[in-house]
């Protein structure tokens, strides 16, 4: 499943976030890539001691913890602190590969499996050529291209690249997170309930078959679901 989600940051934010990432200094991206992944990632990151990464991070943090179609989406459990990078001049791709399935949290504390991946983009289309997100999964592929402040959620076990940027930067934010339900069909099944809920809610009303269905959809949940 792969799902996209307009305006995650307000244009406050969004406008707050875009001259901390002018301001910042970037480094290779290849530190936090997988040995495969290296071979093709061509990119400039935030390095992990800028001191600009910390309210980057609120920021974005900040951003999806209100934002209930994310929190159906993922069911997130635990969440990476996010990653910024950069695509243009001489680095400015990075080639299909696959993201390391276990990620540790940059403080030592411990492990993040990664259920899910998000994209937050903070430029404007129109603002670079190339830089396509392409996702390739048992659902198609996808190739995306956002504009400033949406995101792209989809599943961590994808294959995915982004393309050349041949005019232009391409400045956006990756997360990884290890979801509640760890299996993406379960995950997905309960996205399709939830969202059906929600429009029945609209169309009915809260009638007593629409509660006994809310009723069931968190008896998945809480079947399928960990803490
Ligand atoms: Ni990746």
């Amino acid at each position: 499943m792969l799902i996209t989600i307009d305006d995650v940051l307000t244009t406050e934010e969004l406008a707050e976030a875009r001259t901390l990432l002018a301001e910042a200094e970037w480094v290779s991206g290849k530190v936090t890539a997988g040995i495969q992944a290296a071979t093709v990632k061509n990119n400039l990151q935030i390095p992990e001691e800028s001191p600009h990464l910390f309210r980057l991070r609120q920021l974005v943090l900040g951003a999806l913890n209100r934002n209930a179609m994310f929190f159906t989406a993922a069911l997130p459990l635990k969440i990476l602190p996010p990653f910024f990078n950069r695509y243009g001049g001489d680095s400015n791709h990075y080639g299909f590969h696959t993201d390391n399935a276990m990620r540790g949290m940059p403080d030592g504390s411990g492990y993040v499996r990664a259920d899910v991946s998000a994209t937050l983009f903070f430029s404007e289309p129109e603002d670079y050529d190339g830089g396509l997100l392409t996702v390739d999964d048992t659902f198609g592929r996808h190739g995306l291209k956002l504009k400033a402040g949406s995101m792209v959620v989809y599943p961590s076990s994808s294959i995915h690249e982004v393309s050349p940027v041949t005019r232009g930067e391409r400045i956006a934010c990756f997360m990884f997170m290890q979801s509640m339900v760890r299996d993406a069909g379960q995950r997905r099944m309960l996205y399709d309930l939830d969202m059906a809920l929600l429009d029945l809610r609209e169309e009915i009303g809260e009638t007593e078959p629409v509660v006994r269905m809310t009723g069931i959809y968190h008896n998945l949940l809480r079947r399928w679901a960990d803490s």
